[in-house]
């Protein structure tokens, strides 16, 4: 069976497309997911594509995906520097982790510059736009590899 990557967004990413367009880009929610779901395609691996505004739901999703999927992808978005929920429902599960932000996040204000999500990361990708939710599925697809 094909590697199921789950990937989860954060506050406000529903609202991709028309918040501020200048930091974020102009692709909707769905153009990204839809991008996602092509690259997983070419990469044969399958992904399960979330967003939510609600911290505890992003824990639970987290929680499940040490079960139900074989790696995370997350932009875990605001809750990236505020939520110690998020940070330790991540280092909970085994499966590799992925960080992705759309922005530079250490260029823009300093409460950007801390992540709660990157001591449970493999790797983080930000400032690439859409892009980097493709370079987090190729890195991921190769984690998954078997060796
Ligand atoms: C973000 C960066 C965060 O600082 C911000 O709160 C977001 C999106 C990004 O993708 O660039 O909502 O995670």
């Amino acid at each position: 069976m094909a590697n199921r990557v789950l990937i989860v967004n954060g506050p406000n990413l529903n609202m991709l497309g028309s918040r501020e367009p200048e930091i974020y880009g102009k692709e909707t929610l769905a153009d990204l997911q839809a991008l996602c779901e092509k690259t997983a395609k070419t990469l044969g691996i399958s992904v399960d594509f979330r967003q939510s505004n609600t911290e505890g739901e992003l824990v639970g999703w987290i929680q499940e995906a040490g079960k139900a999927h074989q790696g995370i992808l997350i932009n875990a978005a605001a809750y990236t520097h505020t939520s110690v929920a998020i940070m330790d429902a991540l280092l909970s599960v085994s499966v590799p982790i992925i960080e992705v932000h759309l922005s530079n996040i250490f260029k823009r204000e300093e409460f950007r510059h801390h992540s709660y999500v990157s001591p449970a990361a493999k790797g983080v990708i930000c400032g690439l736009g859409a892009h980097g939710y493709v370079l987090a599925l190729e890195a991921m697809a190769k984690l998954l590899e078997p060796r």
